[in-house]
């Protein structure tokens, strides 16, 4: 029997997702901050807007920025710099005396969470036996999850902890950022990255050591292939002609997964719920509620993304989106708040988001593109994906205040009625086939 270290696999992949982890902190920390920031730095809705959206603009930044120093000076060392960065915008947001300061270290965070977007899935992509990449991929989206909620949490934890609570609830974000930075000391470096280096002797130990010997000299067999044929991809061919459909179908894919509007709950749900006339104390009980949901809703989609395929997953999902924004918006449009309606209602999305958009948006990402042009093809539409959810934190204040509630979850409803159709139409089911036999399915030749 050979020797396989399944624990150092599980615990470089644990590593690594620290990096979602931080996405999911980072992102929604935010919205426990809202009301204080608004009030301390006196917003109107649009700076309001530009003070939670500061960060994604940061995110764009940091996908677009992330590539080059991926490919020269490893993975490991950009997640370094994005731990660091983490660090830094933890600190300086919290210290923030300005908007201005606020906004360029929450722009600095951003490209912390940009960079870890994009690295962190490549790096588990990359160090992971072939035939369980599709599940360690999806255990990311998993620690994003994680770590929204332990933003909720902890904002829940310190909402009563005087003036200076927003400064408390951003400076939490240090502490994962300095474990992440003292963890990824201890990972080692991406094999297929060592080997594009010409480090072969260590790209294999660490293939050997994750698949044992046979499947280790096979899968660095494969990479050297593809590794002549990754040298030729570049960006004219990602929008070269041929590349155009499964391009658009990985850029239409992350538009939906963000205008349909999750994260006007994951960003704003104090303020959502407030609307109803609740306190804003179970306000927050609620949003921790939201984020408990959200974890126990990604178990499903890992539990049956392998077995029923993406398509039905997807399907199910945008069906419960449907029904719950089109109630939301007449509960809004009526105001009839009583009782648990507007929570069910919201729990009820977010749960179809979590089993169906949230992580299969990412596999599908992951997994419809070439091998040789995978990074640049993936980086075009995730840009896109946070230009996208860009537009909906900034717009969404201003949506909920000035056309009301309402009208804001009807036009997510109605988006999610045009996803429907595009998933229907465009999304091709992937379940179980390699990515040699997809590229060959999808690629018109
Ligand atoms: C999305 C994020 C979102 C999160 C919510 C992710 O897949 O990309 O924008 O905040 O899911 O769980």
């Amino acid at each position: 029997m050979e020797k396989k270290d399944n624990v150092f696999l599980m615990l470089v992949t644990a590593v690594a997702a620290l990096g979602g982890l931080l996405f999911g902190f980072d992102t929604a920390v935010i919205s426990g901050t809202v009301p204080f920031i608004r009030s301390y730095f006196a917003l109107d809705d649009i700076a309001l807007g530009w003070a939670v959206s500061s960060l994604l603009i940061g995110c764009i930044g940091g996908v677009l920025a992330s590539g080059k120093p991926a490919d020269l000076l490893g993975r490991r060392m950009t997640l370094l710099a994005a731990a660091f960065l983490f660090f830094v915008s933890a600190v300086g947001s919290a210290l923030s005396e300005h908007l201005s300061t606020f906004i360029v270290f929450r722009f600095i965070g951003g490209l912390a969470v940009g960079t870890a977007s994009m690295l962190s899935p490549m790096y588990i992509t990359e160090i992971s036996p072939a035939a369980r990449r599709g599940s360690l991929v999806s255990l990311n989206q998993l620690a994003i999850v994680i770590g929204i909620l332990a933003a909720f949490f902890s904002n829940y934890m310190l909402v009563s902890t005087g003036d200076d609570n927003w400064r408390w609830m951003l400076s939490v974000m240090g502490v994962p950022a300095v474990l992440f930075f003292a963890a990824l000391l201890f990972v080692p470096e991406s094999p297929r990255w060592l080997a594009q280096k010409h480090r072969k002797a260590e790209a294999f130990a660490i293939l050997q050591r994750i698949n044992g010997t046979a499947l280790a000299t096979a899968e660095m067999a494969s990479i050297e292939a593809s590794l002549e044929r990754d040298e030729k991809g570049s960006y004219t061919e990602v929008f070269s002609k041929r590349m155009a459909p499964i391009l658009w179908i990985g850029i239409v894919a992350a538009v939906f997964q963000q205008i349909t509007g999750i994260n006007s709950i994951m960003y704003y749900a104090p303020m959502i719920f407030a609307k109803t006339g609740i306190g804003l104390d179970s306000a927050f009980m609620q949003t921790i509620a939201v984020g408990g949901i959200n974890f126990l809703f990604t178990l499903v989609a890992i539990r049956w993304i392998d077995r029923i395929g993406r398509k039905p997953l997807l399907i199910a999902g945008t069906a419960g989106m449907i029904v719950s924004l089109f109630a939301l918006t007449a509960a809004f449009y009526f105001e009839r708040f009583e009782g648990y309606l507007v929570l069910g209602c919201v729990l009820l999305y977010i749960a179809s988001f979590a089993a169906s958009l949230g992580p299969v948006t990412w596999v599908v990402i992951a997994e419809i593109f070439p091998n040789r042009l995978r990074s640049e093809a993936m980086s075009v539409a995730i840009m896109v994906l946070w230009g996208a959810c860009f537009l909906v934190s900034l717009t969404f204040p201003y949506m909920l205040n000035v056309l009301g509630g309402g009208a804001a979850f009807l036009v997510f409803g109605i988006m999610c009625v045009l996803n429907l159709v595009f998933i229907l139409l465009k999304v091709p089911e992937t379940k179980g086939r390699s990515l040699e036999e997809l590229e060959k399915m999808l690629l018109k030749h």
